[in-house]
């Protein structure tokens, strides 16, 4: 594995191996199994970033479930209430059914947040938040993170999914900014 590589303009040195990453997501998969037994849930993978992570846990999630992906777009109000979030590309019916949402980081947890009030008003039995990463030290809203593989410092990363201005996310490892 490269210790350090460039992405853009910038550099970044690895901070989470691969061998890590695997095993915390096969923990993390575990848990879920075990505590949705029997309920047929419906993951729903935010794109883009969770698209690696997304692929590995749910190879490892060994019961009936569906999988489908969103993607959350950010249009510009026309008042000054700032932000409105819609999820895009919502095409399977999660009414009355628990829902899994598969995320890459939590940073601010803004974006989290918008996500389950829209996605409350399509009336799911249950929403659980499962997200690669956490970043505690950033969160500005309180969210109930019942699945989470690693909590990090706040400094910036790439790989794994995600990425610095659309470019790092085909890494195994996760690499973080060399200031
Ligand atoms: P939040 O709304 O502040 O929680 O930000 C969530 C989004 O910001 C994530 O889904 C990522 O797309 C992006 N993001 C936050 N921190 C990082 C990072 O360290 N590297 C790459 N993307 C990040
Ligand atoms: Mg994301």
């Amino acid at each position: 594995m490269a210790q350090t590589i460039q992405v853009k303009d910038k550099t970044f040195a690895v901070s989470i191996p691969e061998a890590q990453i695997q095993a915390e997501v096969r923990r993390v998969a575990k848990e879920i199994v075990r505590d949705y037994q029997g309920q047929n849930p419906v993951f729903l993978a935010v794109l883009n970033g969770s698209f690696i992570f997304a692929a590995d846990l749910l190879r490892e999630v060994d019961m009936p479930c569906e999988v489908s992906f969103v993607r959350l777009a950010s249009y510009q109000g026309v008042s000054t209430t700032g932000e409105i979030r819609e999820i895009m590309g919502l095409n399977v019916d999660v009414t009355g059914r628990p829902v899994i949402i598969v995320e890459d980081i939590v940073d601010t947890g803004l974006t989290m947040a918008h996500m389950l009030d829209t996605l409350r008003r399509h009336n799911p039995s249950s929403i659980d938040i499962c997200t690669l990463l956490l970043k505690p030290g950033k969160l500005q809203v309180s969210l109930d993170i019942r699945y989470c593989c690693l909590q990090i410092p706040n400094d910036f990363i790439v790989g794994y999914g995600l990425d610095y201005d659309g470019y790092g996310r085909n890494t195994k490892d996760i690499y973080t900014l060399v200031q």
